[in-house]
């Protein structure tokens, strides 16, 4: 039996850390365990432009408490506003290192995304150009469209026909929910990593959509994606621990007050910043995979993004008991909910 296994310490692929109060409350909870991480864009206002990155990268860095090290990959909310030439110096500059695409209305703070693609098509050249990738919340908005359906329907409609038209731009499908999203990236990415990779989450890993709804509603298991039926989640599972360099782990941990969710129209999001990695080991020892955890979690994502691994380590411990998470973590807002896999965790990180 594996009682303890190191790791090169692992990065968070995607992650919304918020701003103010909640930024200092849930910075922590990442840095404790994360070398770096890619930070979403959907604040109000968004993240839009290289200067808006750059401040909010300077007030992520003086939230970060001084004992401990963690490096922010900024990235910028593309808008049909948005101009290829201020995305160019940003990068060029080494201030951000994606940019973000959320269709307008598909989630938490995305009113200012895009509706109409032929509108972004001279950033998405120059991203091309330059190689800055694109991450993608990958579900069309179109109220004909099941919510369940939303992430398959954008492949077809919406990112297939981008990668056909820009040759050469690189690619993230963000919290990928479904096997037609794992099946996109290894028809269409190549093996190395190149233009193509995915990003799974942790709970996404964890629960199906019977979670959400069986047994009274449960809005800490409601995010977006939402989580689809379990054929989805076993093809997530098996892409997650297969080695596969074109999938790594972006957790998509997203506070929000247990106010805000557990209301009659609830916020989308899993937090699951504290636990993560406690989770994962658990996920991929179930799947006998453990020796697959260190390429999912820390090298194919630096891989796909290139950037070099992370020096430093994290060992994670198995222990007899179950491990005590607390529940919520405090925040000056209200309590925000910690993922409860709803099942014994026996890891935890040393
Ligand atoms: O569940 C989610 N929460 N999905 C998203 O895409 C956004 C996120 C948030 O910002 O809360
Ligand atoms: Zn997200």
């Amino acid at each position: 039996m594996t009682d303890s296994l190191t790791i090169t310490r692992p990065d968070d692929w995607h992650l919304h850390l918020r701003d103010g109060d909640m930024l200092r409350a849930v910075l922590p909870e990442t840095a404790r365990h994360f070398g770096r991480a890619i930070i979403m864009p959907n604040l109000v206002p968004p993240v839009v432009t290289g200067d808006q990155a750059a401040a909010y990268r300077d007030r992520i860095l003086s939230a970060l408490p001084e004992d401990m090290s963690f490096t922010p990959l900024m990235t910028l909310y593309l808008t049909e506003e948005t101009d290829p030439d201020d995305v160019a110096a940003a990068h060029a500059s080494g201030l951000v290192t994606a940019v973000k695409l959320y269709p307008a209305g598909a989630t938490t703070n995305s009113a200012s995304g895009v509706t109409n693609f032929d509108k972004v098509r001279p950033v998405l050249e120059k991203m091309a150009e330059i190689g800055l990738p694109l991450c993608t919340h990958g579900e069309v908005t179109d109220p004909d469209i099941d919510i369940f359906d939303r992430e398959a329907v954008f492949i077809d409609r919406v990112l297939d026909p981008i990668r056909q038209a820009t040759p050469g731009l690189r690619v993230v499908m963000e919290h990928i929910t479904t096997a037609n999203a794992a099946d996109y990236v290894r028809s269409h990415g190549t093996v190395d990593g190149g233009d193509l990779g995915a990003t799974i989450t942790t709970h996404h890993l964890i629960i199906n959509r019977n979670a959400i709804l069986v047994g009274g509603i449960k809005p800490h298991y409601y995010c977006l994606p939402v989580a689809k039926r379990e054929e989805h989640r076993l093809a997530l599972r098996a892409a997650a621990t297969s080695a596969d360099k074109r999938f790594f782990l972006g957790t998509d941990s997203a506070p929000h007050t247990d106010a805000n969710k557990l209301s009659a129209c609830g916020c989308a999001g899993c937090f699951t910043a504290t636990n993560t990695m406690a989770l994962l080991a658990h996920v991929f020892e179930e799947d006998g995979a453990l020796d697959h955890l260190e390429g999912f979690a820390s090298q194919h994502g630096p891989a796909f993004y290139r950037l070099p691994e992370n020096t430093s380590t994290l060992t994670l411990v198995k222990t007899d008991e179950p491990v005590h998470v607390p529940q919520s973590i405090v925040t000056p807002d209200g309590p925000v909910t910690v993922f409860d896999p709803g099942f014994p965790i026996h890891w935890t990180v040393a």
